[in-house]
């Protein structure tokens, strides 16, 4: 049995009581959604900023009544503190997922980003602290890399924030240290590298490659691949992300906590392979696209190439991605043909 499938089945034996910030959206969505089947009591905090009611919608309708009803939703703002208060109040593991994504957004308007992504973390983290809540895990970015050239990227090797977006990112994990050190308040921060799958959100100026492709395709429109094509990430499924954290806010491995950590793959995918990906993808599901895609500009702020190394998740967690990209691929696209069709 993995370490999942144990932590699993003592969750199931033993119901615990979960914040999940951001619950509206992609990644906090799926978090309820595993949590709920569990039969885990969660408590969801979100602004529908970015995350929407129909994610929460579909995840009411993935689950009984029995396990909806562990569900207790607050709208609300991390920038507020006594929002953050309320939703801490009585709780055991804080998965803080709530903030504003995407690179371009940041450099549109920094402030804006700043004030979710750093005062909205810190009011959180004093939250959680306040509460005494058990464990707290966050999502940190890849994206703290920065111009670091090193491949695969290891946890300790950092280089400069390129985007205002990155610089957020990596603040929370200075707050999380000094935590850590002033408070002895032990979180987790899980680098995410290019998470992808079911209720990513494919609409807007900001839509993550995948979601935005795949609508694209299914709508027969262009697609617009921003440098050469060979720029490469990462890209991780839902369901490894979903398993990191669930591994993390449980763990009772002290030399394991305070500690930041990649959640990927370790693959390594160019974009030019990606748009084959799908397009074979689409096709198995029925949809048919025969465009060539638009090749334009690189855009400000993106790496050139990403790749985790995840022997230190491995090592301290217990964490396996078990879904490689071809597979998240192929259940990702047949959910988007179902929601967008
Ligand atoms: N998706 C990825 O590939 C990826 C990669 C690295 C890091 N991350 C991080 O993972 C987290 C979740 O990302 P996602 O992809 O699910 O994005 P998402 O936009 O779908 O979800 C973010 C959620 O946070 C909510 N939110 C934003 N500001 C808020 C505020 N002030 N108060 C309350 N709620 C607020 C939004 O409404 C949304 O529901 C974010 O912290 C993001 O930075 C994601």
């Amino acid at each position: 049995m993995s370490q999942y499938q144990t932590v699993c089945e003592q969750l199931r034996q033993t119901p615990k009581i979960w914040l999940v910030t951001g619950v509206a959206g992609f990644i906090g969505s799926n978090l309820l959604e595993t949590l709920l089947k569990l039969n885990q009591k969660v408590v969801g905090l979100d602004n529908f900023a970015t995350g929407h009611q129909h994610n929460l919608d579909e995840v009411q309708n993935l689950v009984s009544a029995e396990q909806w009803a562990n569900f207790k939703f607050y709208e609300g703002d991390i920038r507020n503190l006594e929002d953050c208060q309320k939703a801490c109040t009585g709780v055991d593991y804080v998965l803080h997922q709530a903030a504003l994504g995407s690179v371009p957004r940041s450099i549109a308007d920094p402030i804006t980003t700043n004030a979710a992504n750093i005062t909205g973390f810190l009011n959180i983290l004093v939250a959680a602290r306040d509460a005494k809540v058990a464990s707290f895990t966050y999502a940190a970015s890849s994206s703290t890399y920065g111009d670091h050239p090193a491949l695969p990227k290891v946890e300790e090797n950092i280089g400069n924030p390129l985007s205002p977006y990155a610089v957020t990112k990596y603040v929370n994990e200075l707050y999380a240290d000094v935590f850590a050190r002033t408070y002895a308040f032990k979180a987790i921060g899980l680098r995410y590298f290019n998470v992808f799958g079911k209720r990513q959100d494919p609409n807007g100026a900001y839509a993550a490659v995948i979601p935005k492709w795949t609508a694209a395709m299914i709508a027969s429109d262009d697609v617009f691949i921003n440098g050469d094509g060979e720029t490469s990430r990462d890209f991780c499924f839902i369901e490894n992300t979903v398993q990191a954290n669930i591994l993390a806010a449980t763990t009772q491995n002290e030399e394991a906590k305070n500690q930041v950590y990649n959640v990927a793959v370790g693959g390594r995918t160019t974009l030019n392979d990606l748009f084959n990906a799908i397009k074979t993808a689409l096709n198995e599901n029925g949809v048919t696209y025969t465009k060539e895609p638009i090749y334009r500009d690189f855009r400000a702020g993106d790496v050139r190439h990403s790749q985790a190394s995840v022997g230190k998740i491995e090592r301290l967690l217990g964490y396996k991605a078990n879904y490689h990209i071809d597979e998240g691929i192929d259940f990702a696209m047949s959910w988007y043909v179902k929601s967008l069709t």
